[in-house]
């Protein structure tokens, strides 16, 4: 009886395990007239099955661009949302509903909104780590590539709310040079790296340059020498004459930094304690199998009410249009 439900079982694995999902996911997406954008913290079969690997706004813009009829987003539900916003009347997939972020939990709308109320005559900028309801009571959404030039936009006597990443407002405080009042979020990975870590891993490649992303602690950035969004990282990566890199970001862009980059070596920067938490846990909920899943079924969908989109469209529009 055993061998028999083992058996069973066993045909089951056979039968699931077979499924070569690159193959499969690029059957979906001609059938579906689909377009897979994914970020740089995807699994490396992702971002290799993507028509699209990018940062934040890199894929939203791509998510402007498309023709296709529907869009399966290979990154965390904020991104998905906002591929929503800008295309209402497309289908947008994910492979994963729980991939959010810690950035976008840890700033609910209403409580946003009383930290509003609490400084009339603020502008709201929020970084786009966030839900579509914050977007929806922000003026302006900003992205690590763009942040700068979008605050640097603002006439000198508005005052600005900056939320939700502390340490990203922090960083352009002191980049350009305008005060701010900063929500006090942060991103659970990028507040994992060790400053003393890095140091030490400096001593060991001494001709190593340390690269950043701005949701670091300030004693990371500090050390860094460069700071950008993950798009700016790479490009850097690719452009900067050093052949070793310490990398203080999400490990995932280690990916296409090691494929642009034969010969050069990347260190990834190491978390406090020995754990992998310099791994997004959001992202990483994305596979292969979800992938082809959410095609076959076209699920899960982002669905979102239109007075909300279209509050929230705003803010994305005036970030894409002071981008350009
Ligand atoms: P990018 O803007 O660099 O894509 O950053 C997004 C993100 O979630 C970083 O943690
Ligand atoms: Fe959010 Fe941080 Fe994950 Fe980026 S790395 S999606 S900011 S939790």
């Amino acid at each position: 009886m055993l061998t028999r439900l083992n058996k069973g079982k066993d045909i089951l694995t056979k039968e699931i395990t077979d499924i070569d999902y690159a193959a499969e996911i690029d059957r979906l997406r001609k059938e579906m007239n689909a377009v897979i954008l994914a970020h740089y913290y995807q699994e490396p079969e992702i971002q290799d099955t993507a028509d699209y690997i990018g940062d934040s706004l890199q894929l939203a813009r791509a998510a402007e661009k498309t023709n296709a009829d529907v869009i399966v987003f290979a990154g965390v539900h904020f991104m998905a949302e906002t591929a929503k916003i800008i295309n209402p009347d497309k289908l947008v997939l994910i492979p994963d509903m729980n991939a959010g972020c810690s950035l976008a939990e840890g700033c609910p709308a209403p409580l946003l909104q009383k930290f509003k109320d609490k400084h009339p005559g603020h502008i709201l900028i929020s970084y786009i780590n966030c839900s579509a309801e914050v977007k929806a009571i922000s003026d302006i959404i900003c992205t690590s590539s763009n942040a700068g030039k979008i605050v640097g936009q603002i006439p000198p006597d508005t005052k600005i709310i900056f939320a939700p990443d502390k340490n990203l407002g922090r960083y352009l405080i002191k980049k350009t040079g305008r005060d701010m009042v900063l929500w006090q979020g942060a991103c659970i990975v990028h507040e994992t790296f060790s400053s003393k870590k890095i140091l030490q891993l400096k001593l060991e490649y001494p001709g190593a340059k340390i690269i950043a992303h701005p949701e670091c602690e300030e004693s990371i950035l500090d050390n860094a020498d460069f700071v950008g969004s993950t798009s700016a990282l790479l490009d850097f990566a690719e452009k900067n004459e050093s052949a070793e890199f310490i990398v203080a970001t999400e490990p995932g862009i280690l990916h296409q930094m090691e494929k642009n980059c034969p010969g050069k070596k990347f260190i990834s920067a190491p978390p406090e304690s020995a754990c992998s938490c310099n791994e997004c846990p959001y992202m990483k909920l994305n596979t292969m199998e979800k992938l082809y899943n959410c095609m076959k079924k076209r699920s899960p969908e982002i669905i979102m009410d239109e007075t909300l989109r279209s509050k929230a469209y705003l803010s994305i529009q005036r970030m894409l249009d002071m981008s350009e």
